[in-house]
């Protein structure tokens, strides 16, 4: 059985998760800032891995991942474009679960200006590995790539499901993008 929120508390809760969530991306060390992102491969089993969240656009309700062009998550992604990421802080009890509708982009000014900002640090490696990310290593080759395989994953949040554990009892809510939060049994 669950319950429509009608009081202030609503608001409330959807901005606390969209503040916890631009605080995760910002925060080298939040537990929130390294989500593990599940998806559906073609063949239609599961699959997860942990991402990196680097931006969070509370307005927009869209979350921004950065990954390799080639990795296999990104083929899943084009041909099923949902996910959901699970988030877990032991700091807050709250365990985040977040339907997605994830947009891959590998050029154009979304990207162009994040590698703008990113090349010239270490982590531009990542998406200069001579092989697509899970190839077989067993002829290493040497060097870098040709050219970079940088990618954004733009997330676009369709609903959350938000757990507290709590001595006192447990809490759970659902929150549809443009819909009231509803009260859940945990
Ligand atoms: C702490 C941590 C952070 C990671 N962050 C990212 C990330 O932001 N983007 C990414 O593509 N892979 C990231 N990875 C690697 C992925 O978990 C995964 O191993 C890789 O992307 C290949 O995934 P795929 O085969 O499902 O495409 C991270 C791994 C760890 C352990």
């Amino acid at each position: 059985m669950s319950a429509v929120l009608a009081t202030p508390l609503s608001a409330t809760l959807h901005q606390q998760l969209w503040r916890e969530l631009a605080v995760a991306a910002d925060l080298r060390g939040h537990p929130w800032r390294t989500p593990s992102l599940a998806t559906v491969s073609p063949d239609g089993l599961p699959d997860a891995r942990t991402v990196v969240l680097r931006e969070v656009d509370p307005d927009q309700e869209r979350l921004v991942f950065f990954t390799d062009a080639r990795s296999p998550k990104v083929a899943q992604l084009k041909a099923q474009p949902r996910g959901v990421l699970v988030m877990w802080s032991p700091e807050l009890s709250w365990q985040l679960r977040i339907q997605v509708d994830c947009r891959v982009e590998a050029s154009g000014l979304a990207v162009s200006s994040r590698w703008a900002r990113l090349r010239s640090t270490p982590a531009a490696q990542d998406y200069l590995a001579p092989l697509p990310p899970g190839s077989p290593t067993d002829a290493t080759p040497s060097g870098l790539a040709a050219r970079e395989h940088f990618a954004v994953v733009q997330a676009q949040v369709l609903e959350m499901d938000w757990l507290e554990l709590g001595a006192e009892g447990h809490r759970r809510a659902r929150l549809t993008a443009g819909q009231p939060p509803v009260w859940l049994q945990p």
